[in-house]
């Protein structure tokens, strides 16, 4: 997730940019960059620096540049560290022509190597400049046969050979006054003011200059000018699109409408988990491809256990990733609160492999874990949401989750991306331990794609379920979360998420443990949320469910209030419990990134009840930096 904003008119472009860059630096903030021209120059300039922006400021005032076409980014780094090197805009060889872009290039090695072939040079580790070099090279190709292809059309030939998202903004300095835009996933919007045209990532980008926008749809395409913008598909086809007048406030427009960035952030998901799966899965072979861990196969085949370290949210993640990982790869696992494991005198070594999950990567707990598991003598995997991050500094490998850049304190799109990362991980294991048929990869590959979508149906059918249950039961005192499995850690994360952003007490426990001492806590004030979901294609998962209906009796013997949540299509627990919200059927290891979606709404919705400051709860910071 980046920010891209463009101007072509007749002002200063410089300024344009960067209030428009400042704007979108929620969107990523790890490196910024700027490339603009002027008519009769017959070249780009490009400003660029790691960091925030006013680092990048800092460079413009000591290398002011001029023009009145340009385009900007701030990165949120998916491929290659946030150095000044790998910050966009991306050049080709000739200097000519330069790209922006948000999104992940999935063929962008194979392309690299096609080009490498053709004499191409590269000097980054992006994905990104692959684009540059790609159009660079379609236009010579035309040349070649003595055609001349427009930049336009150069573009639209480049653009068909990529897989993956991206949404574009692209300059040539042979054809000034022009910026050309294209989206396959990431979002795009247009501007359209007197003599200007503007591009953005996000509305608050641009709004401030005007308020008449074109949303790009995926598979679109425009060409900037000064005096208009057209509209063409991927084949050239000139198609119209709606300018919509805008009258959100500059604030409402940075949470893109929404009221919180939680509520943002929990709708982000399904494009943070499919952005997490891009290029790792076959849906042809069923193999999950994670080379990124630096690991070689055969350390992985032998690994006698592993020991995950993380906190909080992060924590939960681990516990459920327990569960993947045991089931399908068959190898022990150890979780550890990482403020807890160097103080227990853990036991690991050479043949143990560490795993350290954690969103900012910044975590001093878990940084320390990961020191002590090194001294031990482990070999370490990061699970991290921001690329360069000190854990990943000194593990062997990352396992990048592209979950975007998360503004809220309480995590939601970061935590579903790091299980679905888990996800992948377990598989792989299990590939590369022959524990799977290809068969059962396939379709668990095939499964975590459909997730996305699952997701947005399910979001739309259970929001306003949840701000109605929120209504019912933003009074009470204490809530209980019970479930079975690996859904236990769901239930300790539905738990957190109330607790943190409604201040209301809350407990999260396996189903099974509360004849053991919680039942007393049950009376007829006390709200019970109860995870039971079931993939009844698979007998073990049924037989939980059984006993968590069970356990949900116990409950509502005591007069307890029940919140179930169940895959859809199961009557009897409508028979049972007073409020049942139904998610989709997943395979059992895929159900928490959907069961979780309900409990992250829930806790929101009662928080924005109690007029609580849900984006920055009290007490709480979004990166723990000490011990
Ligand atoms: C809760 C939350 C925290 C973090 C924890 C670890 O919503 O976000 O519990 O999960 O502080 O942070 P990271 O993942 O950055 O190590």
């Amino acid at each position: 997730m980046c920010g891209i904003v463009g101007y072509v008119g007749p002002k200063e472009v410089v300024p344009v940019i960067l209030e428009g860059l400042r704007r979108l630096e929620y969107r990523g903030y790890d490196s910024a960059g700027i490339a603009v021209g002027c008519k009769g120059q017959g070249k780009l300039s490009v400003r660029r620096a790691p960091g925030k922006l006013k680092n990048m400021e800092e460079v413009l005032r000591e290398r002011p540049i001029s023009g009145c076409y340009g385009i900007g980014h701030t990165r949120w780094a998916t491929h290659g560290r946030p150095t000044e090197e790998n910050a966009h805009p991306h050049r080709d060889c000739t200097g000519s022509i330069v790209v922006v872009h948000n999104g992940i290039v999935e063929n962008y090695l194979e392309l690299k190597r096609e080009l490498i072939a053709q004499g191409h040079t590269f000097v980054t580790e992006t994905d990104t400049e692959v684009i540059a070099h790609l159009i660079e090279q379609v236009t010579a190709d035309a040349q070649n046969t003595d055609k001349t292809l427009s930049l336009e059309a150069a573009v639209r030939k480049a653009v068909k050979r990529l897989t993956g998202a991206f949404a574009l903004g692209v300059l040539s300095a042979r054809e000034p006054d022009t910026i050309i835009a294209a989206r396959q996933g990431p979002p795009v919007v247009i501007g359209r003011g007197e003599g200007e045209s503007f591009i953005a990532s996000d509305v608050p980008g641009i709004l401030h200059h005007t308020r008449n926008i074109v949303f790009l749809n995926d598979g679109d395409m425009a060409r900037l000018t000064p005096e208009g913008v057209t509209f063409t598909d991927f084949d050239g086809q000139p198609i119209t699109r709606k300018v919509q007048h805008i009258t959100w406030d500059p604030i409402q427009a940075e949470k893109g409408g929404y009221k919180h960035f939680m509520l943002k952030e929990i709708w982000e998901q399904p494009r943070a988990i499919r952005d997490t799966t891009l290029g790792r899965i076959s849906l042809d072979s069923g193999q999950v491809f994670l080379a990124e861990m630096g690991l070689a196969s055969e350390d992985l085949a032998t690994a006698s256990s592993i020991n995950i370290a993380a906190c909080g949210t992060s924590w939960h993640a681990a516990l459920a990733g327990k569960y993947m990982i045991e089931r399908l790869a068959r190898i022990p696992v150890d979780v550890d609160y990482a403020s807890e494991y160097r103080y227990r005198d853990p036991i690991a070594d050479p043949t143990a492999l560490g795993l350290l999950i954690t969103q900012s990567g910044e975590t001093a707990d878990t940084l320390a874990a990961q020191r002590e598991m090194m001294a031990l003598g482990s070999k370490t995997v990061a699970i991290c949401n921001v690329v360069g991050a000190m854990v990943t500094r000194d593990a062997h490998g990352t396992i990048y989750t592209h979950a975007g850049p998360e503004i809220g304190v309480a995590s939601t799109k970061a935590f579903t991306s790091q299980i679905t990362a888990l996800f992948l991980f377990a598989l792989h294991l299990a590939q590369v331990r022959g524990k799977l048929t290809s068969a059962e990869s396939l379709h668990l590959c095939e499964e975590l794609s459909r997730i996305p979508a699952k997701m947005i149906d399910m979001l739309k059918a259970v929001s306003a379920q949840t701000e109605r249950l929120a209504r019912d039961f933003s009074n009470a005192r204490d809530f209980l979360y019970l479930g079975r499995g690996i859904h236990f850690p769901m239930a300790l994360e539905g738990a957190l998420k109330l607790k943190e952003i409604s201040y209301i007490h809350a407990e999260g426990y396996p189903a099974g443990e509360m004849k053991h001492g919680p039942n007393a806590l049950i009376d007829e004030t006390l709200p019970v949320v109860v995870l039971a979901t079931q993939d009844p294609s698979d007998a073990g998962s049924r037989l939980r469910y059984e006993k968590t209906l069970s356990n949900i009796q116990e409950v509502t013997a005591r007069s307890g209030r029940v919140i179930a949540i169940a895959v859809e299509d199961q009557e009897e627990i409508g028979n049972l419990v007073e409020h049942v919200i139904s998610i989709p059927r997943a395979p059992e290891l895929l159900l928490p990134l959907l069961e979780i979606v309900p409990l992250q709404l829930l806790a929101y919705h009662i928080a924005v009840r109690r007029g609580c400051d849900v984006d920055q709860p009290r007490n709480l910071a979004k990166s723990v930096t000490v011990e």
